[in-house]
């Protein structure tokens, strides 16, 4: 599986930072992924949850939008993700770019957005999305596909007016994981990576301008090992 490196990936230092603010420096990695036209889904995220007894479970969910609050995502609330956050409100998201040989990982506490958001995303999404999204129980077995081609038939039947309104089901909205951690890791062909972590300070003593730097907006950023 191991393949080398073909291309020399730029040299990414602590100079190379665009911003001490991480999530600055999010844009404009995120930026890059999404001009780059041989990754088809930039926003595609590895969502990682546990459960109230700690085990993990993972799947990937598509970003759908980031400011210093944290970084959104839309689901349903009841399904196995759903439970998890409500069980135990923290996850772990991770970025793979791998044209750009990118990985960005975020940890934080989640919690729900406002209805309004979750409304007004929701009907802003195609029509079949919300369709979609009202006849799913999502990670609830089911007998057959053909269930779900029913229950999508009678929903066109009954919205085939596309001035009726489809309501936004109650256990449908978005998450917004307030970030605590947020590490940038770039691969290198020398195959020495670098990874720079930023995160809040745990003690008075950091930054202590050694292993710790002083960030924006709160943040400190060290860098880590590969
Ligand atoms: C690239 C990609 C993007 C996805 N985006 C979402 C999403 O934004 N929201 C969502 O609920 N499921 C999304 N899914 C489906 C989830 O991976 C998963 O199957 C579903 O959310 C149920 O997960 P759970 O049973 O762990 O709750 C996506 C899957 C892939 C592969």
């Amino acid at each position: 599986m191991r393949k080398p490196y073909n291309e020399k990936h730029k040299t990414f230092t602590e100079v190379d930072l665009i911003s001490k603010d991480p999530i600055e420096q999010f844009q404009s990695w995120f930026d890059v992924a999404c001009q780059t036209t041989t990754i088809l889904e930039a926003n595609a995220m590895c969502l990682s949850t546990a459960s109230k007894t700690g085990k993990p479970s993972a799947r990937y969910v598509l970003l759908k939008g980031f400011d210093k609050e944290g970084f959104r995502f839309f689901t349903n609330y009841s399904s196995r993700k759903g439970i998890e956050l409500e069980e135990n409100p923290f996850a772990a998201i991770t970025f793979y770019w791998e044209p750009l040989l990118r990985s960005v990982r975020i940890e934080g506490s989640v919690k729900r957005v406002s209805t309004e958001v979750s409304d007004q995303y929701f009907h802003s999404r195609p029509r079949g999305s919300q369709i979609g999204a009202v006849l799913s129980a999502q990670s609830q077995p089911i007998p057959s596909r053909q269930t779900l081609i029913d229950a999508e038939e009678k929903l066109l039947q009954e919205y085939n007016d596309e001035k009726i309104p489809i309501p936004r089901p109650e256990n449908w909205g978005g998450y917004v994981v307030v970030p605590e951690v947020i590490e940038f890791w770039q691969g290198q062909s020398t195959r020495i990576h670098d990874r720079i972590r930023f995160r809040r300070p745990v003690s008075s003593l950091e930054p202590d301008g050694i292993l710790t730097h002083q960030g924006d907006e709160g943040w400190i950023y060290e860098r880590l090992a590969p």
